[in-house]
């Protein structure tokens, strides 16, 4: 749903190693595990996709065929939109890979895949509900590009549980930043309230991630920081295989709805802060390497943001307000 936001654009795999004992590691979380899908679930708010959607503007589409004066989003909006429910829409895809890396741990792991996957398949559904019922994006486009995406499917390199972790930590947050700066972007109150009770879903799915990192960093510190700046430095969002995805984030960044900014500023940092992955000690020789090069990376991305920000001063394109 975003741009892809490494200026080195590293090509470089993420490594296939395992160098801890995953069974082992996955069995001394499950605890932990269980308690944040407690915590999970008792915070968690019910709510109802038909709840969000405006049923009063539908028409019947055989009566009144969808065209292209119709929409009333702005491009840009309708483009995020577009990403973001495709994106959504190939969690078959993550619920394999999710599967495959707690599938073989303990009760509170298959229980939170089950849990996460249906909170996941309500995004998908409100997000097609509210764009077809008031025809803001072609249905017949939308509905290819569903099929596209399925046949094609997602994969990720390092479905390792360190790796898996790490990467679906920073990947929910930046979703949650995506689908929110797409509402407010929107300037339509309906887009809006639906993206932030996604953005809402999206922050408790990374906290849970977020916090199980903090205790695999207990248990195997230098594993875990190597995973996590491999996951960094790899970083790219799950939609990056939709037709035309390099274009269309380069508009959403453009816009300031996902920018290099919004990936360092308001994703990699506040979690790497969290972690306190830069006070850490004890670490092996192999992870302080990797500490160094997250740092580099990351002042590498402030000076690449900075270029885009100068640039985008001098840019008439509509920036979303508050965007630098
Ligand atoms: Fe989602
Ligand atoms: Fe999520």
């Amino acid at each position: 749903m975003t741009q892809q936001p490494n200026p080195s654009a590293r090509a470089a795999e993420v490594p296939q190693a395992v160098d801890y004992d995953e069974p082992g590691l996955l069995l001394q979380l499950e605890p932990e595990a269980a308690r944040l899908l407690d915590r999970h679930e008792k915070v968690a708010v019910e709510w109802f996709p038909h709840d969000y959607i405006p049923y009063r503007l539908g028409r019947d589409f055989d009566k009144e065929p969808w065209t292209p004066d119709q929409p009333r989003l702005t491009g840009v909006a309708q483009t995020s939109f577009e990403i973001g429910l495709l994106t959504e829409d190939n969690l078959p895809s993550y619920h394999r890979l999710i599967h495959g890396m707690f599938g073989n741990g303990d009760g509170a792991w298959l229980n939170w895949v089950g849990r996460w996957t249906a909170e996941e398949g309500r995004h998908a559904i409100v997000l097609r509900d509210y764009l077809t019922v008031t025809r803001n994006i072609d249905p017949i486009a939308l509905e290819r590009g569903r099929m596209t995406q399925l046949q094609h499917g997602y994969d990720h390199d390092a479905p390792d549980t360190l790796h898996g972790l790490a990467y679906v930590t920073f990947q929910e947050l930046a979703t949650r930043i995506a689908h929110r700066n797409t509402g407010r972007y929107s300037d339509d109150p309906v887009a809006d309230k639906i993206m932030v009770r996604i953005a809402a879903d999206e922050n408790l799915h990374m906290v849970f991630y977020r916090d199980i990192i903090s205790a695999a960093l207990k248990i195997e510190p230098s594993a875990a920081v190597r995973a996590i700046v491999d996951e960094v430095l790899a970083f790219q969002m799950p939609g990056s295989a939709i037709p035309g995805f390099l274009r269309k984030a380069a508009q959403i960044a453009k816009a300031g709805i996902y920018d290099i900014r919004v990936h360092r500023d308001e994703v990699l940092m506040p979690v790497i802060k969290h972690w306190g992955i830069f006070e850490l000690s004890g670490l092996d020789a192999a992870a302080e390497e990797a500490r160094r090069q997250l740092a580099e990376h990351l002042d590498k991305l402030e000076l690449a943001a900075r270029r885009f920000e100068a640039k985008m001063a001098e840019s008439p394109f509509p920036r979303m307000a508050g965007a630098r």
